[in-house]
């Protein structure tokens, strides 16, 4: 039987019926063909088709695609940035002191809101535009940075974090730099609601109770009550903030919004907000790795989100984010220090551990363009013992 599926349905023993690709354009020698490993499934989703063609008569069928995607190998989609002035130490410096200096302002605004006060536009606007700067330059230096989270100081994190991702999402986007300028305002003022939920429930470890939930979810509807009073703030940046627990199966809340009725802002906001909320670590559970939470985001696709947009952001971040600690074949580990868009398979690793020798080596900077060697797969830090905020310092980049 021939049916066509969305591209998250679609998994390894499938067989192609049709590529709805151009010939000339894909990497493929064929139309028709069974899918047998990952590395050509994961072509396949760089490609970015939507929906693919496939034979049930000759592969495996949908039902039996639980596992949807095993991995998927892509990396970011930046264009070089002409303004570098900094070293790559210099930029990390830059990037720690703009996390640290956002991360207390948004603490200083949701104080504000909790008293009753005013947000100010001027004070959050030009640190808005800081992490525009930074992550035009170089986003793989502020993204790892603002992956990781304290417990005492999540909210205020977690909205930085935001901020920073809807940039990366604009980009690849091809969005112009004022628009994404307000998104990532919008992101950065998204949960400023949550001022108004008392601690004991905003910091509760475990379980929210339903009453708990109730108050927990009126945050959306508070965020855009906050907003429509202060003066100067956009229709991008309150839409991107009001709506970011819309659904695009119209499950989400406060308004129940469906489909393209949610705008554009606020369905990459609700992208993002989700992807920085699973892979931090917070107080009733650790961080997934960026790898398996973007791969739940693909699943997620076509019911809580837009699957284009999803797959939009995956090449915005990458498979393997920067950050992120990667497996090669030759058995190294390594952590992904750049992402390079002209090679979404080949980021810059620093290898730092062999698995064989059981051992810490002389960290090195590879290339993967300019190597032999693969990634394999993603790694946690945890498994291998390895202190992810140890090689967050200057002097390894
Ligand atoms: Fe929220």
């Amino acid at each position: 039987m021939i049916k066509k599926i969305p591209l998250q349905q679609f998994k390894i023993g499938m067989y192609i019926n049709d590529l709805n690709l151009v010939w000339s354009t894909h990497p493929f020698a064929w139309q028709c063909f069974t899918v047998e490993d990952e590395a050509t499934l994961n072509k396949i989703i760089a490609s970015g088709i939507a929906e693919i063609e496939i034979n049930t008569a000759l592969g495996a069928d949908v039902a039996l695609a639980n596992d949807l995607v095993q991995s998927i190998n892509e990396t970011s989609s930046f264009a070089p940035s002409l303004l570098i002035t900094r070293t790559p130490a210099e930029e990390f410096e830059h990037a720690q002191k703009l996390y640290g200096n956002a991360n207390k302002m948004m603490q200083g605004m949701m104080q504000d809101v909790r008293l009753g006060k005013q947000i100010q536009l001027e004070q959050c606007e030009p640190m808005v535009e800081s992490i525009l700067d930074s992550m035009f330059r170089s986003p793989s230096t502020l993204l790892p940075l603002a992956q990781m989270k304290t417990r005492d100081e999540y909210t205020f994190q977690h909205s930085v974090s935001v901020s920073a991702l809807a940039v990366a999402f604009g980009r690849v986007l091809n969005l112009p730099r004022i628009e994404i300028k307000e998104i990532a305002l919008g992101g950065m003022l998204h949960d400023v609601g949550k001022a108004k939920v008392p601690g004991r429930i905003l910091n509760k470890p475990g379980k929210l109770d339903d009453a708990e939930f109730v108050v927990m979810k009126n945050h959306a509807a508070n965020t855009a009550d906050v907003l429509k009073d202060v003066a100067g703030v956009s229709d991008i940046a309150f839409k991107a903030a009001a709506q970011h627990h819309e659904r695009f199966d119209g499950t989400g809340y406060p308004q129940g919004l469906k489909g393209e009725d949610i705008s554009l802002y606020g369905q990459m906001i609700a992208i993002v907000d989700v992807y920085d909320a699973i892979t931090s670590i917070r107080v009733y559970h650790k961080g997934m790795p960026p790898t398996e939470a973007l791969r739940k985001l693909f699943e997620w696709g076509g019911t809580h989100f837009n699957p284009r947009l999803v797959q939009a952001f995956i090449k915005g971040v990458g498979v393997y984010p920067a950050g992120s600690l990667v497996r090669m074949e030759s058995d190294m580990l390594g952590i992904v220090r750049n992402v390079v868009p002209e090679r979404l398979l080949q980021p810059i690793v620093q290898l730092i551990y062999d698995c064989k020798k059981m051992s810490h080596i002389d960290p090195r900077v590879v290339d993967l363009s300019q190597s032999e060697d693969k990634i394999k797969s993603h790694e946690s830090f945890e498994k291998w013992g390895i202190k992810q905020a140890a090689w967050a310092t200057a002097e390894n980049f």
